[in-house]
């Protein structure tokens, strides 16, 4: 099997490589080669990339994912997000290659008291869930149920910028930390996620699915373990006091989901993977660090 994988160099799609399965070939297409930025370009360059090995599924990674600079950088957000992921999902189409797309919980406004489930209705309120869910769009107006689409949630890796390395730098940098307990969702490590990924290509699941690790952690609860589980592992040498803080007194340009827990249930069962706790792939992927 050839896959085109667009976004090799971000945390998701560093980890699909990591993660690739034996019978799978991946082409890479990236950046600067394709920019999501030069729309009316990205056709001929998905076209270079695959005129000497026809591929049986694109896998796009890419995405503007800086949530709080798209409010600021709203056409960026929408050209990366929106407009790219459209002339994807018209590439895709016109060449009848499956196409896996991935999103995010942003598309919810985190008002809801029970995990989202695929079918609710979502309804951002920042720029960058507002450009997910126009990418969204257009692959299910492009491709109907053909096209597969993951949202995730709080992705972490050993690979590039993420809660996970931040609190790291942190905690060995300050004597305290204030950490946001008024927001939950669930920890997820990218290579879990590229394992569910891998599953889906080979299956040729479609249509559009939640997948995180299991359970619910607020950011303050996810910062805390952190500490505990670097400190088990020799990564930190000190313990610091980690307060709980409110949202309001670390405002943030972009608004960000109070309850971003999703059910992942229906993808658990269709890639029979177990589900794993955030808690026990945090401490794995740790040892990476090491
Ligand atoms: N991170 C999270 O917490 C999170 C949560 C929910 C959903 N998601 C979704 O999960 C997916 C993967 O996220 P991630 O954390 O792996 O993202 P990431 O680490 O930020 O990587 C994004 C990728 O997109 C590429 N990219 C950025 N601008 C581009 C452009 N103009 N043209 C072409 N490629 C461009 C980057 O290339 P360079 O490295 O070369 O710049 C990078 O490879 C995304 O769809 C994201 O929306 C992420």
């Amino acid at each position: 099997m050839k896959i085109l994988l667009l976004g090799t160099n971000g945390q998701l799609g560093w980890e699909l490589r990591q993660s690739c399965p034996r019978d799978v070939v991946i082409e890479v297409c990236d950046y600067p080669g394709v920019d999501f930025t030069r729309v009316s370009s990205i056709g001929q360059c998905l076209k270079n990339a695959i005129q000497d090995v026809p591929v049986d599924c694109i896998i796009n990674t890419a995405a503007y994912t800086a949530v709080d600079r798209a409010e600021q950088e709203k056409e960026a957000a929408y050209k990366i997000n929106h407009e790219a992921v459209a002339v994807l999902a018209e590439f895709a189409r016109e060449n009848g290659i499956h196409l896996v797309h991935i999103s995010t919980d942003f598309v919810f406004n985190g008002r809801q008291y029970k995990p989202y489930n695929p079918g609710d209705i979502p309804d951002p309120e920042s720029i960058y869930g507002k450009s997910k869910l126009a990418g969204e769009k257009a692959v299910k107006k492009i491709l109907g149920n053909r096209a597969l689409i993951i949202r995730t949630a709080w992705l972490y890796s050993a690979h590039g910028n993420n809660f996970v390395k931040t609190m790291l730098r942190l905690m060995a940098e300050k004597n305290c930390l204030n950490v946001i307990d008024e927001q939950v969702g669930t920890p997820t490590w990218a290579y879990g996620l590229a394992q569910a990924v891998w599953v889906c290509v080979q299956k040729k699941n479609s249509g559009t699915y939640h997948w995180t690790d299991a359970g619910v952690a607020s950011w303050y609860d996810f910062a805390v373990a952190i500490q505990e589980e670097a400190l088990a592992a020799g990564l930190l040498s000190k313990n610091i006091p980690i307060q709980p803080i409110p949202a309001s007194l670390y405002p943030t340009p972009a608004k960000r989901p109070y309850y971003g827990v999703l059910d992942k249930r229906e993808l658990w069962e269709k890639t029979g993977i177990k589900p794993i706790h955030w808690r026990s792939q945090l401490r794995t992927m740790l040892k990476e660090l090491m």
